[in-house]
């Protein structure tokens, strides 16, 4: 299993926190965003890891993470040169995953569930993750039937509120670089990771598997939203003292 984390994006909702510093190296409680997803990779034991950023921010990476000894893992740096959506920063990665795994990770997406059970034992072709939300309208959501079977995810559903969100964790076999070249750029002008998770939910062909987080989950890339990872942050680490 290789590990990505996509650091990429110009962070415009978090301004001006984030004019001159890429928004997974800002702090979450006591550490820089982007080393808690480099954790929950570690956690499942994956040991190549591959960091998607921006060109003016590798050098930044690479000061804090180095070649990734002090984590026991080995760090490849990605360069994204435009920012053309999560879907075609991922594809970058398609030499590094070669025929092996991958766990994709949003880096401004942090969540205290672990999923090392996921990444350990994963064998299908997809696994995603939900979280309940009140403000769907922002995420990808899961639509679901009677039967709880997942059956789409809408990405911003206007006017959504409470809704299921498909968090920025993703567990996929190499087929999914073969899925990302069939999608086309969505409304925003961007390859949406939920077109490609839609082809999997979709065709026959694929084992989908997915999980419900029991903990809390939060994205950072608004001002409310990065207070909020602040806050579960401070929980965390108080609770330890
Ligand atoms: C992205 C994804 C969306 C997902 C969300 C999680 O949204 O497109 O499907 O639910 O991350 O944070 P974005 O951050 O691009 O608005």
């Amino acid at each position: 299993m290789k590990g990505i984390i996509l650091a990429g994006g110009s962070g415009t909702r978090l301004h001006p926190l984030t004019v001159a510093v890429n928004k997974h190296l800002l702090p979450v409680g006591a550490k820089p965003m982007v080393l808690r997803c480099l954790e929950k990779l570690i956690g499942g034991d994956i040991e190549e890891i591959a960091i998607v950023t921006n060109p003016e921010y590798v050098s930044n990476f690479s000061a804090l993470l180095k070649s990734g000894k002090k984590y026991n893992c080995d760090i490849t740096y990605k360069v994204q040169d435009e920012p053309g959506g999560i879907a075609q920063a991922l594809s970058l990665c398609e030499n590094f995953v070669g025929g092996d795994n991958c766990t994709v990770l949003l880096g401004d997406n942090m969540f205290d569930d672990s999923i090392k059970d996921d990444i350990i034992n994963f064998n299908g072709d997809c696994k995603l993750f939900f979280k309940h939300v009140p403000d769907g309208f922002r995420y990808g959501v899961g639509v679901f039937d009677e039967e709880n079977r997942l059956i789409e995810i809408k990405e911003k559903p206007k006017n959504i509120t409470d809704a299921y969100c498909a968090i920025g964790a993703y567990i996929y076999n190499n087929s999914v670089f073969e899925n990302i070249k069939k999608i086309e750029p969505s409304y925003r002008g961007e390859l949406e990771i939920s077109s490609v998770n839609n082809i999997y939910i979709k065709s026959e062909e694929y084992k989908v598997d997915y999980k419900f987080l029991e903990s809390w989950w939060t994205d950072a890339g608004t001002i409310e939203s990065y207070e909020r990872a602040n806050l579960y942050a401070y929980d965390e680490y108080s609770s330890t003292i």
